[in-house]
């Protein structure tokens, strides 16, 4: 793949970047440096120098307790310091066992289907909360999109009101544990969910697309604070939508 489509490529991989040294390099583009995995190559560009893919962790970005009264404190550390460390720790030991060895997070899962569930699950749990950290802020009120991302939302879904609907029913709806998703699909807007820690980017997805927004619908990720209310987790995380961030990631 040429360098230029391969650069492209990179940046429709939300939550990663290349080498650690390579963050400061893409660190110009605030999207490439939502680490979500690491290459271990030293030349700042994983894509055109083959280097290994490798999980990392981010900085949160923001305190455990910003998101209160919506998402508490106590869930957001257990999520970010157990359930996610725990992904980043076996993706990597599982891709080094397998001796897997592809450069970039969207190369991993575009072969998703031939490797195996150990990578599947915490190589998925790695990059979705990651890009989750990044889907909110703290509260804002009256939160909601605007301009160009506004009119694209209404344009495939006919109101911010009935996307919310839509996208809340498909939370709502996923049986178990899993993801739902506002999805580019060469520019068209979709929703739907994914089981487990499959995210829209794996080839055997049913929902396949370009991840704008996600929400994690595991019980870890509310049930502390909401029980088994998933719904009321649902409407109450409105409110830390970082809507920035989403139209960053149609616009990207
Ligand atoms: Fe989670």
């Amino acid at each position: 793949m040429a360098s230029t489509n391969r650069r492209k490529f990179l940046k429709t991989t939300v939550g990663f970047s290349a080498a650690a040294v390579a963050t400061t390099a893409l660190g110009v583009n605030p999207l490439n440096a939502l680490v979500g995995c690491t290459s271990s190559n030293s030349s700042g560009d994983s894509s055109d120098s083959g280097g290994v893919l490798e999980f990392s962790q981010d900085p949160l970005g923001y305190d455990y307790n910003a998101l209160e009264p919506y998402i508490d404190a106590r869930t957001m550390e257990i999520h970010y310091t157990k359930h996610h460390t725990g992904y980043i720790s076996k993706v990597n030991d599982a891709l080094k066992a397998d001796g897997v060895a592809y450069s970039t997070a969207e190369e991993l899962f575009a072969n998703i289907s031939k490797l195996s569930d150990g990578i599947r699950n915490n190589g998925g749990g790695a990059w979705n909360h990651t890009f989750f950290w990044k889907s909110m802020r703290a509260p804002v009120e009256g939160n909601a999109p605007t301009g160009e991302l506004l009119e694209a939302i209404n344009g495939a879904f006919g109101s911010f009101d009935k996307f919310k609907e839509e996208f809340a029913s498909a939370g709502a709806t996923r049986f178990g544990s899993g993801w739902a998703w506002l999805v580019s699909d060469n520019g068209s807007l979709k929703i739907g969910s994914t089981p487990n820690q499959d995210n829209p980017l794996m080839d055997d997805a049913e929902l396949k697309g370009k991840p704008l927004l996600g929400i994690d619908v595991w019980e870890h990720a509310y049930y502390l604070h909401y029980q088994n209310k998933r719904g009321d987790y649902i409407s109450n995380w409105w409110n830390v939508v970082n809507w920035d961030f989403v139209a960053e990631q149609l616009n990207g």
